[in-house]
């Protein structure tokens, strides 16, 4: 039997605006998704550990439940078994992630196959070799689209900066308040309506870009001397820039809001794609406490998450 794991990620500063090239900030997470191998001779079996049924529907003709979240995970993995040819197993998915929350799941999911296959079938990739494996084959099953950051943050863990390129960097960890709308969210959608508004006013969107990789940049120092009440600031601009992109919704604005006023937060945005999915909150005067019932409070499912954590990791007996 083989297990790996591997974290999903918060962008912490600059979605949107990197994918017109400019800097990004992200952190790997404390939820992670762990894939289990077995040998099953003669088949090829993918279980999923979701015993929740997230989003599930009754095809009334085969009389079968399907289970979205179980679906999503399996196009993945047998994206990642197709790839490396592997046959003749049974693969168990078990993932601490709340469904459609753009905490990078599908990556952490990716990048746990392909290091357990790596693993049990003695291939020798490197890590560099399973995040650029795993980044491609993410990209196939989303046709296209996804940048690097959530791959390589399932791999390395740690903080990355990403402009065009992928860098390490060492940052300490921030402990950080998530708030899910529960709203699915469409990131292609989401990503095409940005660039469309870019195209239509370059003049006006283009120096948002700049902003908003500006403050990721000026984000790095801070972050590094532990001045939260900054970072906070940034996450307010940065959000307001988003806000100004045509990303932002009532719920997102209202989980924002939430929790820099009952909750006390130095500061919160939008994580992700936007039009949906959760936002950050750096938990400020009133601590973490009052910071999740806040934004309970405002209707969203709440928890905390340390960023800057463990990549890749091959589970003790494997
Ligand atoms: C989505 O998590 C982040 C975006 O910047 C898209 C991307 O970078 O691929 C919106």
């Amino acid at each position: 039997m083989t297990t790996a794991s591997a974290p999903g990620k918060v962008i912490l500063f600059g979605e949107h605006a990197v994918v017109s090239g400019t800097s990004a900030l992200g952190g790997a997470i404390n939820l992670r998704a762990k894939v289990t191998l077995q040998d099953l001779p003669g088949s090829i079996l993918i279980e999923s550990g979701d015993l929740t049924l997230r989003g599930f529907s009754l095809d009334l003709i085969s009389g079968q439940v399907i289970c979205a979240e179980a679906a999503r995970a399996t196009r993945y993995v047998s994206a990642v078994l197709k790839e490396l040819e592997a046959a003749d197993l049974k693969v168990r998915v078990e993932s601490d992630f709340p469904s459609a929350s753009g905490l990078g799941s599908s990556a952490a999911i990716v990048v746990a196959t392909a290091a357990a296959l790596n693993a049990h079938l003695g291939l020798c990739l490197s890590l560099k070799e399973i995040a650029t494996l795993s980044h491609r084959i993410e990209r196939s099953v989303q046709q296209g689209l996804g940048s690097p950051m959530d791959t390589a943050l399932a791999t390395f863990g740690g903080y990355l900066q990403v402009t065009r390129e992928v860098q390490p960097i060492d940052l300490p960890p921030l402990d950080l308040a998530v708030g899910c709308t529960r709203m699915p969210h469409d990131t292609r959608a989401e990503v095409s309506k940005v660039q469309t508004l870019r195209k239509r006013y370059p003049e006006l969107v283009d120096p948002i870009f700049q902003a908003i990789g500006a403050i990721s940049k000026r984000s790095v120092p801070l972050i590094r001397e532990h001045r939260l009440e900054e970072v906070g600031e940034l996450m307010n601009i940065n959000h307001g820039l988003l806000e100004a992109l045509g990303v932002g919704t009532r719920e997102l604005c209202e989980l924002v809001y939430a929790a820099r006023g009952a909750g006390g937060a130095w500061g919160a945005k939008i994580t992700g794609a936007g039009g949906g999915g959760c936002v950050i909150a750096l938990p400020g005067t009133q601590g973490e406490a009052a910071l999740i019932t806040s934004l309970r409070q405002a209707r969203g499912s709440a928890f905390l998450v340390r960023t800057g954590c463990e990549g890749l990791r091959l589970e003790e007996g494997s």
